[in-house]
């Protein structure tokens, strides 16, 4: 599938060149030497093809439980908070006993996940140096709102080398609550926590319709934490119910355009930030590689087999977002060969996707939503690589994407 791109140039002179995102060719630009490679074939999951779990999970999530002290206003998790399993303390030893009894091998990678995990102390305190002795080689990923810190978390996540996400939307942060950078404790322990592990925290902040303009963010976390404070992207806002459908999920038509451009400048003006170049940098070795559709998974990755999300009672769900009471509830470990994802759609069962010039960047939003919550974060994950895009054949001719057409 092939698409025209008309690029202007600084004289106003116009040129096309074309791209199709099916093999990554394009055509107009000169890349320099192409290492095309052999891409092996993602799996992909439906609801009339459900996918099993991998024993050998290469990245493990655990989810403690959905509750959280914050109520933000586009909350993925928010309609999934009654289907969350209630678990004890208890549970965290029969979790940890049983593990043998269906793991293999070591996970990479072990996420912990609310909710808000640290609301979950007790049960984060018995469990990461049970995992840490277990899989020594093993990684530790926390993402936070940053509002519950003190000195002896700050003391575990140092001792379990262990990466820590902290979601803050900066000027956009009463869509999200109270800002911790406001409190005075707070703040004490986010500033400690970014000076004791550099390199091992980022901030990640959602872009939703009211706070998606990169340069005042990024401005806005250097007035008050400094020029070298390591600002991160989520992405922008996904919608998973009515009322960020209506709220902070809802771009207009001004909306979007707003969004795409302000991905674009801030690429173009300083790639580092918000760790956009490593988005820039994935586009560009889709080119040089040829990467095809077929090698794409979802951009979550969760719909692979060897990523696995459970709760502490051994339930297998969707994702780490979701509920095992409910239908996002996907299986249990101990009866692992009849685990089925079968709550999920990959990209390429869903038309838009398969005809989108975005889809090598984007991997097709979320895959479970559906219906208009589905049709407005596609919107906006359309706008948000479009951005991308933009920046990356402005990069590589210095002209911008004036339009883009099905050729
Ligand atoms: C659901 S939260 C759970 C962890 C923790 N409570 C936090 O906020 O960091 C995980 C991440 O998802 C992000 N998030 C929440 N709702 C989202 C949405 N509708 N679209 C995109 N990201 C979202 C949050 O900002 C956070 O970075
Ligand atoms: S995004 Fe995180 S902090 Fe906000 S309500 Fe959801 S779980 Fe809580
Ligand atoms: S922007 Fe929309 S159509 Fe394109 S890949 Fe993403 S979800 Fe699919």
């Amino acid at each position: 599938m092939w698409y025209t791109l008309t690029l202007e140039a600084r004289d106003g002179s116009r040129h096309d060149i074309r791209y199709n995102p099916h093999t990554s060719e394009i055509e107009g630009i000169e890349l320099g030497l192409i290492d095309e490679r052999e891409w092996p074939t993602a799996l992909r999951v439906s609801k009339a093809t459900p996918l099993g779990k991998s024993r050998a999970p290469k990245v493990l999530k655990i989810q403690l439980g959905l509750s959280c002290n914050y109520s933000c206003s586009y909350c993925s998790q928010a309609h999934q908070i009654g289907d969350a399993t209630l678990s004890k303390l208890t549970d965290v030893e029969a979790f940890l006993a049983n593990l043998d009894s269906w793991l293999e091998g070591a996970p990479e990678r072990i996420e912990l996940w609310g909710g808000e995990p640290f609301i979950y102390w007790a049960k984060l305190k018995r469990l990461i140096p049970a995992l840490a002795e277990r899989f020594a080689s093993a990684r530790f990923l926390i993402i936070t709102n940053g509002s519950l810190f003190d000195r002896e978390k700050l003391d575990l996540i140092t001792q379990y080398d262990i990466d820590i996400g902290l979601s803050h939307d900066g000027p956009g942060q009463d869509l999200r609550g109270p800002d911790p950078l406001e409190n005075p404790e707070q703040r004490r322990w986010i500033e400690a926590l970014l000076a004791e592990r550099r390199g091992h925290v980022s901030i990640n902040t959602v872009l939703t319709a009211q706070n998606h303009d990169l340069a005042a963010i990024k401005a806005w976390f250097h007035a008050r934490l400094g020029l070298d404070v390591p600002l991160s992207l989520e992405g922008v806002v996904n919608v998973y119910d009515a009322a960020t459908l209506l709220g902070p999920g809802r771009f207009d038509e001004a909306g979007l355009h707003a969004l795409r451009r302000s991905v674009f400048e801030s690429h173009v003006t300083a790639p580092q930030a918000f760790g956009l170049d490593k988005r820039l940098r994935d586009f560009l070795s889709s080119l040089k590689t040829r990467r095809p559709i077929s090698a794409l998974g979802q951009k979550c990755g969760i719909d692979r087999p060897e990523h696995i999300a459970v709760d502490l009672q051994g339930n297998v769900m969707t994702c780490q977002n979701t509920g095992a009471k409910g239908e996002h509830k996907i299986g249990h470990v101990d009866e692992f060969d009849a685990i089925a994802l079968n709550t999920a759609t990959h990209f390429a069962f869903r038309p838009e996707c398969i005809s989108c010039p975005v889809v090598q960047l984007c991997k097709g939003s979320c895959m479970f939503l559906e219906g208009e919550l589905f049709a407005q974060s596609c919107a906006n994950e359309f706008a948000f690589n479009m951005g991308i895009l933009m920046a990356a054949v402005w990069h590589l001719t210095g002209m911008i994407v004036v339009q883009i057409q099905p050729s």
